[in-house]
């Protein structure tokens, strides 16, 4: 299970407030919103995606499973005096909206089977997936192939299930900065899926990050990542795929 430790709280806080990582991604989501759109960002992790999203919707319902990043978000919402962002703790498994939203966001929220279990019992719309659209881990030393949760997978699934969907593939800017050499090191070890990544060097590290162009940070990881944007109708998906899904879960 993904738990946001306070170490990844920071790193992803300085990325996302970073570059314009979020802003852009809620740019191409918006093209396949519905006008005044009641949305919800399902598993909205810290949140920068919904306080992006919020200037292009009616209104966000943001639920994660996780107190501490919806803590993030709360005082982000605060701080920027956001009306139109509920911030919810609850486990999107079990979560029952008042009303059907009319559109919902999984942003790197689990597989395909997850998402249109919940987008059934919640939507009454649009479901857009993001997916990753990149096959080898970013953060680690050896070449690590990711088999799961990536955008191809999700269109072979939606194909032969015979649901109807429209895609979009690009690349946004998604890099890190970092305050010392320490806190990259660190990062890679954290998220590196290498056997033992206690024994991530310095050196190795240091090849990777550039000096901070922007001079707030001491240096900054550069890194592209490549998306692919999934969306359907909840009205497409059919009772007995979820009877299967619910079987699989
Ligand atoms: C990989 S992160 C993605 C966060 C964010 N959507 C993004 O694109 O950066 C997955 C998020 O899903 C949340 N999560 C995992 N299982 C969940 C569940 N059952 N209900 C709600 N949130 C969940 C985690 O706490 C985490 O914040």
């Amino acid at each position: 299970m993904f738990v946001w430790r306070p170490e990844m709280i920071r790193f992803m806080r300085d990325a996302s407030e970073y570059t314009d990582y979020h802003a852009q991604l809620a740019s191409q989501i918006s093209a396949y919103l519905p006008e005044n759109a009641q949305l919800c960002d399902a598993g909205c992790g810290l949140g920068y995606l919904s306080l992006a999203l919020c200037r292009m919707a009616r209104s966000v319902t943001a639920v994660d499973v996780s107190a501490e990043a919806i803590a993030v978000l709360q005082t982000n919402i605060q701080r920027d005096g956001i009306r139109n962002i509920q911030a919810v703790p609850a486990d999107m498994h079990t979560y029952l909206p008042e009303a059907p939203f009319n559109a919902m966001v999984f942003s790197f929220f689990g597989d395909t089977a997850e998402a249109l279990s919940i987008a059934k019992r919640c939507c009454d719309g649009v479901v857009i997936l993001i997916k990753r659209n990149y096959h080898h881990h970013r953060y680690s030393v050896g070449n690590y192939l990711l088999e799961r949760f990536s955008f191809a997978q999700s269109c072979d699934e939606l194909t032969s299930a015979g649901i109807p969907f429209q895609t979009a593939e690009f690349a946004l800017e998604n890099g890190q900065p970092f305050h010392s050499l320490q806190d990259a090191v660190t990062f890679f070890r954290i998220y590196s899926r290498d056997a033992e990544p206690e024994e991530i060097t310095a050196s190795w590290v240091r090849g990777k990050l550039q000096d901070d162009p922007s001079g707030e940070f001491a240096y900054y990881l550069p890194s592209v990542k490549q998306i692919g944007l999934i969306a359907l109708h909840t009205q497409d998906i059919p009772t007995t795929l979820l009877q299967s899904i619910s079987h699989s879960l």
